[in-house]
């Protein structure tokens, strides 16, 4: 797909890997139509990004009335997009039962439920086109769910599960559907906690201009599927043959991601200090 002169909605767009990504979009010829919370972060990207060829619109996607501006501003925006990019996600790194459910359900309404109805919100839309694409930023942990991070990859795998369903629905129209998934990153989206566990597990990770250059070559070239990172690719594969070899690796790690996941949250100090380590 040639991204001149389309236009391409970005969710996400003024975060680590948005940025860039925003930037690869207008050098492709692309106009880009960013979403995000937070208007001085979106004005900021504004500035430091060619002028001309961007706009945004302010939203929480979370919510309905969020949701209701990205699809206001789509159907203003000229040309009308024909590419949607969702790469906006809420981050939980700490133990299951140390999570609140309004931490919890909020995620998923963020990562997963936002993602589903602004898909179908912008498909009369996006289905104007004679070649469109709904382009989901998906998560290692969306093909291999990892302890300490239950809620974030259960959101993925929803993620990963809605864009295969609906481009199997699709595979029939000129509308396709793209699930592609960086490792670990270097963006503020994972924290110092996170940052200590990657150290430790020996996690490689990657500058975000990379990821958003791999995930415009695959854009263009239509790729359906990609994992980066070739341990990833591996353990995401095997994950799904041989499950056992993969729980049971975690396993080993399980002591250090306990450590890390309660370290990160200031409540769990206390309770971490009292604690038997034998847990
Ligand atoms: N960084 C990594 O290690 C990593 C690894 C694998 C996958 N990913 C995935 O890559 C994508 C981008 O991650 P990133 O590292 O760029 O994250 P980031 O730096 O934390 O940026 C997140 C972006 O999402 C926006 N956002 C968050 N919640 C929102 C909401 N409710 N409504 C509207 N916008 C919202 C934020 O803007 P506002 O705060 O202004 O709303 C920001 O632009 C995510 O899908 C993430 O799951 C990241």
């Amino acid at each position: 797909m040639d991204l001149a002169g389309r236009t391409v909605i970005v969710t996400g767009a003024s975060g680590g890997i948005g940025v860039p990504l925003c930037a690869a979009l207008l050098t492709a010829g692309a106009h880009v139509l960013a979403v995000g919370r937070d208007e001085a972060r979106l004005r900021r990207l504004a500035q430091q990004l060619p002028a001309g060829r961007l706009s945004w619109a302010v939203g929480d996607v979370a919510t309905e009335e969020g949701r209701a501006r990205v699809l206001d501003a789509a159907h203003a925006a000229r040309p009308t997009p024909s590419v949607l990019v969702l790469a906006h996600a809420q981050a939980a790194f700490g133990l299951f039962e140390d999570q609140s459910p309004e931490e919890m359900a909020r995620l998923m309404q963020t990562n997963l439920v936002a993602p589903m109805l602004l898909v179908h919100g912008l498909l009369p839309v996006l289905r104007m086109h004679a070649m469109s694409s709904v382009v989901v930023v998906g998560s290692t942990f969306g093909s291999l769910a990892f302890p300490g991070f239950a809620a974030y990859s259960a959101s993925k795998f929803g993620l990963r599960g809605l864009t295969e369903a609906l481009a199997r629905e699709y595979a029939d129209t000129s509308l396709r559907f793209q699930y592609l998934s960086p490792r670990a990153t270097r963006t503020p989206f994972n924290t110092p906690a996170v940052d200590a566990l990657n150290a430790e597990l020996k996690v490689a990770s990657d500058a975000p201009a990379e990821v958003a250059r791999q995930l415009i070559a695959a854009i263009t070239q239509g790729t359906s599927r990609l994992q980066l990172g070739w341990p990833e690719k591996l353990f995401a594969r095997l994950n799904g043959l041989v499950p056992g070899l993969v729980d049971r690796n975690l396993r080993a790690s399980l002591p250090i991601v306990r450590r890390h996941a309660r370290r990160s949250r200031p409540s769990a100090v206390e309770t971490l200090r009292h604690e038997p380590q034998s847990r």
